[in-house]
């Protein structure tokens, strides 16, 4: 169906925000739907995997669960999509397909994309993910996951945003345009960063102790905090030899959480000094922490306190995390009419 037949029919149009991350996928549709999920299919093993799976894939949440018999595959690694071979992208396409089959459109809806990707994936790459992309909608954009949380906060002009997700940390300078690669910093050290980090720091400690990343991660997002301890310490309950103990964990949680922050701290110098001098105070004033990371227990205080040296700044974490890029996207794609959405990045369908 073209563009014009939908402008006449507004109720056959549904909009679509989806934030694509390494680790989940949250989608939010203008019927107000809203749906999070792990961004993971799962594939037999063997043929006695797909007796019990009865199916030739699962995707998402369950198929974590089902984990023991099935071969887990992430599509976005380091927020790029894996596309070192075909099968790579057949398990992005899985992926895709699911996301578009959970959002209730009826078969005469037209369906409008706007898809948040870290900032550092390439053209090359966006291209790949809009062929697929446009196999399961009729339009699609394309655009920078920081810029999605900034239109979401109506923060488009002298403002910098810092969205910590799994695989990478995006920093980006806002300046009332779409942003460019130069405006851009993308970091490979994010949460995964910290949960690498607190597995090693804990098994150096306790080398009694049972431990898994998976571990790692759940002290890490139950105690995570950096500069001042809380006024209780961290006692994660674990295993050692498979009885339970208890362990304080403050220490090696705040080491392994502060050690993004001097990359963080520099790039976001970095962005700063582009902006022209007397923009810079105001900048200062919209400094915003997105992603899963920004649940970090005073990480919004702390980056204040590096950036003393610049001047009084205003840090903030913004209120929902999880949906904080996809609902930008929606709110983008629900505002701005799809003919200008070739201004913004590149676009297929229409
Ligand atoms: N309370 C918490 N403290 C610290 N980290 C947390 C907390 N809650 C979640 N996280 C971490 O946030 C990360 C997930 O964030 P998010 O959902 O924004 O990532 P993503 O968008 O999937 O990844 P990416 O943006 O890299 O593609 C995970 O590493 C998770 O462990
Ligand atoms: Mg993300």
């Amino acid at each position: 169906m073209s563009g014009d037949m939908a402008q006449q029919n507004d109720s056959k149009r549904l909009f679509l925000g989806i934030d694509l991350g390494t680790s989940h996928t949250a989608v939010m549709t203008s019927r107000g739907k809203q749906i999070l999920l792990k961004s993971v299919v799962g594939y037999p093993k063997d043929v006695i995997g797909l007796k019990l799976l009865g199916r030739p894939y699962v995707v998402g949440d369950q198929a974590f669960d089902m984990r023991s018999y099935l071969e887990l595959r992430y599509p976005l690694q380091d927020g790029v999509l894996s596309e070192i071979s075909d099968r790579d992208l057949e398990v992005a396409r899985h992926l895709l397909s699911h996301i578009v089959s959970l959002v209730e459109a009826a078969p005469d809806d037209v369906m409008y994309a706007v898809i948040g990707v870290p900032a550092r994936a390439s053209g090359g790459n966006k291209t790949l993910l809009l062929r697929m992309a446009q196999e399961v909608v009729n339009t699609a954009l394309v655009v920078s996951e920081p810029f999605m949380v900034a239109y979401s906060l109506g923060k488009l002009v002298n403002s910098i945003v810092v969205d910590i997700g799994a695989g990478t940390t995006d920093i980006c300078a806002l300046k009332g345009t779409v942003p460019g690669p130069e405006d851009q910093v993308t970091l490979v050290k994010a949460g995964n960063y910290i949960d690498e980090r607190l597995h090693n720091a804990l098994i150096e400690r306790h080398p009694e102790l049972q431990m898994n990343i998976n571990v790692a991660c759940e002290v890490k997002e139950r105690f995570s905090f950096v500069g001042k301890a809380p006024a209780a310490p961290a006692i994660a309950d674990l295993r050692a030899g498979g009885k339970p103990v208890r362990c304080d964990v403050t220490e090696p949680v705040r080491i392994a959480c502060e050690s993004l922050l001097p990359d963080i701290v520099e790039s976001i110098e970095a962005l700063l000094r582009t902006f022209q001098p007397e923009y810079q105070p105001e900048v200062l004033k919209n400094i915003i922490i997105a992603g899963g990371g920004s649940r970090i227990g005073g990480i919004a205080d702390y980056i204040k306190e590096r950036l003393r040296p610049y001047g009084d700044a205003v840090v903030t974490c913004v209120d929902d995390p999880t949906f904080a890029g996809c609902r930008g996207a929606l709110r983008l794609a629900e505002e701005l009419p799809p003919q200008y959405w070739g201004q913004l990045g590149t676009v297929v369908g229409g």
